[in-house]
């Protein structure tokens, strides 16, 4: 189903600055001078009613199974885009969204080793509705840049965000015309300024919009 408004996601690790440059790009873009738009702003797990009481299951819950896990962050995407992100969209609406579909591919798919099916999941869960622009926020995690004497926890934090950065970059690379990468490793000004510069230009008239359909 065609939409006619804009969606832009913000993906990264923990910790990147996510929070700091969606309120930034949600200012500027509900401004006169970037063009007053209509924005609702939302975040995964957690956007709606149901959401919440998901998020508390996997996040607050103790142990999930790698698959329940996967699969309540699904439930909590099916619910999100089919009661606010896409009647947000077809009422015109900028959504800027917190986390989407690459966050399960890279955390679940990739950390708990699921692979290609979380995808799977995720496109169904969301009828195939796919951002026009996800913006990737990376930076090389904390500890790996402290490196020296850190004890084996430590250790595995640091390697577990090295491979999440990995997964978000590589998600990128399989679909540059759709994502743009940021360096977030700088001041929240020059950050803001790289994301308003991308967000404008996929924006503006006579930019292809991304396939909304999960045959793309
Ligand atoms: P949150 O408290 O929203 O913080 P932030 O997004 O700023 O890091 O935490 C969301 C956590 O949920 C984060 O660690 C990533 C994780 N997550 C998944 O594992 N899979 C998913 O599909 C989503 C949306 C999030």
């Amino acid at each position: 189903m065609a939409s006619r408004g804009f969606f832009v996601v913000f993906e990264g690790g923990d910790g990147v600055g996510k929070t700091t440059q969606i309120e930034r790009l949600v200012a500027l873009l509900r401004s006169p001078e970037g063009g007053a738009h209509d924005v609702v702003t939302t975040r995964e797990p957690g956007g709606t009613d149901l959401g919440r009481e998901l998020r508390q299951a996997v996040m607050h819950g103790g142990h999930v199974a790698p698959r329940a896990e996967a699969l309540l962050y699904a439930a909590d995407r099916a619910h999100h885009v089919a009661s606010l992100v896409r009647p947000a969209l077809e009422a015109g609406s900028v959504v800027v969204q917190d986390r989407y579909f690459d966050s399960s591919i890279v955390y679940q798919g990739g950390a708990r080793g699921l692979g290609d099916e979380v995808e799977r999941i995720s496109l169904w869960a969301t009828e195939g509705l796919i951002p026009d622009l996800t913006v990737v926020l990376d930076m090389e995690p904390v500890a790996s840049r402290l490196e020296r004497d850190l004890d084996r926890v430590e250790r595995e934090t640091a390697e577990h965000a090295s491979a999440m950065r990995d997964g978000f970059l590589s998600l990128a690379a399989r679909d540059p015309g759709r994502y743009v990468v940021i360096d977030a490793a700088r001041t929240i000004e020059a950050v803001h300024a790289d994301v308003a510069a991308a967000v404008a230009d996929a924006m503006a008239p006579g930019t292809p919009p991304a396939a909304k359909g999960a045959d793309s």
